[in-house]
């Protein structure tokens, strides 16, 4: 397995790449593709290893799904009520969003099931989801009265809540929204801030009633069936944020990224990197499937440092690690606040981002529910470790291309959880990446 990366320092980017699909979009259209009847097609699929979680669970439950090539799939769905009890533990791998989404779907089920995966996803929390399917009705349990995975879910009849989420989270959303599909009555959920929207827009796009009044949204059992979707998922966003970070960083730097999803309930770190001075241009814009896009065209400049908190940070949760790459670079201080949720990402995304900047010479505090940075610094190669987490790996490969001399990044292969080809992508803007099998243990 290639698990080990040598990027050499001081490599601006220059040229047009496009980045794979977006994760989000990609595990609800395989999702809700399944539960609507008849033929779904999707292309620019995210064949990474989260996405392929979700995949195996829905052929678990009995539904048929042709891949036509890596990133198209054709789906045979089974309707709501198609869906059949699987013979084994449901393996959600290292994807919460896998593991929170299908909690909601089976929830209201006539079978039972039980949903497992790595050491990593059985250490984050689950109780924010289980709490609100018991109040529902459901019978679903797990380790600690249910704070964590293995989750078991027998049959029941949910009733609808309303629930006023205590966190913004998509993936609480999203599950009570699905839950909210096989329940009695109607749904309400009330979110703190703006999470990501993509389940409301493409189950509403499919049919399904799930309104939206400003932060509160409904759901409720259909009374026709879901209709199939045809889609071409966006570029992710997420994705394309190390690379932005990357060419706003350096000023020869000139780069274009084509097609990549612009909901504004993801642009966080765009808005975010303008304010730091970057220079980032939306260019080409259309609609994909109820989702906006643009070409993203950056050019490397000065950033200067910012302060970040509020409601704002839940549109940029998965980019924090990065944007404290960014602030390594920004004249002045940066301050992100309010971003506790990072410390229950794959990693303790405070910890590992400002402990694996550090050795690089970043000057970078941690607090409670963020970080602070003051820079610019000219960060130095030297030997750093993914802890397992993909958005880490690809924000200190970031910090790699901004270093002086040349980085190793311990535990790499995760980059293929979310960006598959991150490092040919990198290749094809001419960045010397080197890739070495073997493994070294997190210290
Ligand atoms: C996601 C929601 C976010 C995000 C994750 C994907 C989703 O998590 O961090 O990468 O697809 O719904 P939370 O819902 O825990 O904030």
């Amino acid at each position: 397995m290639t698990d080990i990366l040598t990027i050499r320092g001081d490599q601006p980017l220059k040229g047009q790449c496009a980045v794979p699909g977006d994760k989000s979009i990609s595990h609800r259209a395989v999702i809700f593709g399944s539960i609507a009847e008849g033929r779904t097609c999707i292309r620019n699929f995210l064949d990474g290893h989260d996405c392929r979680a979700t995949i195996g669970i829905m052929r678990a439950l009995g539904v048929s799904i042709d891949e036509i090539n890596d990133t198209q799939l054709e789906i045979h769905g089974v309707g709501l009520d198609g869906l059949q009890e699987p013979d084994n533990v449901l393996d959600c791998d290292n994807s919460g969003t896998t593991m929170r989404l299908m909690a909601g779907l089976l929830a209201g089920q006539t079978f039972m099931s039980v949903l497992n995966g790595t050491g990593q996803i059985r250490g984050r929390p689950m109780g924010r989801i289980v709490d609100p399917l018991r109040t529902m009705n459901a019978r679903i349990f797990g380790r600690q009265n249910g704070k964590y995975a293995p989750l078991t879910i027998a049959p029941s009849r949910l009733n609808a809540i309303e629930y006023p989420m205590p966190i913004a989270s998509a993936q609480v959303k999203s599950c009570l929204l699905l839950a909210g599909l096989y329940a009695h009555g109607l749904t309400i959920v009330r979110q703190p801030g703006p999470a990501r929207d993509h389940t409301e827009r493409m189950l509403g796009a499919m049919g399904a009633p799930v309104t939206v009044l400003g932060n509160t949204i409904h759901s409720e059992r259909p009374q026709t069936p879901l209709q199939p979707l045809d889609i071409t998922i966006p570029g992710d966003i997420s994705s394309a944020a190390f690379l932005l970070v990357a060419a706003s960083a350096q000023p020869d730097s000139k780069l274009t990224i084509v097609n990549v999803g612009i909901n504004s309930t993801r642009t966080g770190i765009v808005d975010a990197l303008i304010e730091m001075g970057a220079d980032i241009l939306r260019k080409d814009r259309s609609l994909q499937g109820g989702e906006p896009l643009a070409s993203l065209v950056v050019s490397g400049g000065g950033l200067r440092g910012t302060q970040f908190g509020g409601e704002r940070i839940v549109t940029m949760i998965d980019e924090l690690p990065v944007l404290a790459v960014a602030a390594t670079q920004a004249q002045g201080r940066t301050v992100v606040r309010d971003a506790q949720e990072l410390r229950v990402k794959e990693t303790d995304r405070i910890a590992t981002t400002v402990s694996e900047l550090k050795k690089m010479g970043a000057q970078i505090q941690e607090t409670a529910d963020g970080f602070i940075v003051d820079g610019p610094t000219q960060l130095s190669g030297t030997v750093v470790d993914s802890h397992g987490d993909h958005r880490l790996a690809m924000a200190l490969a970031v910090a790699s291309l901004i270093a002086k001399g040349e980085t190793t990044i311990y535990n790499a292969h995760v980059t293929a959880d979310s960006f598959p080809g991150f490092e040919s992508t990198l290749r094809a803007l001419n960045v010397d990446v080197q890739e070495t099998d073997g493994t070294k243990k997190n210290d």
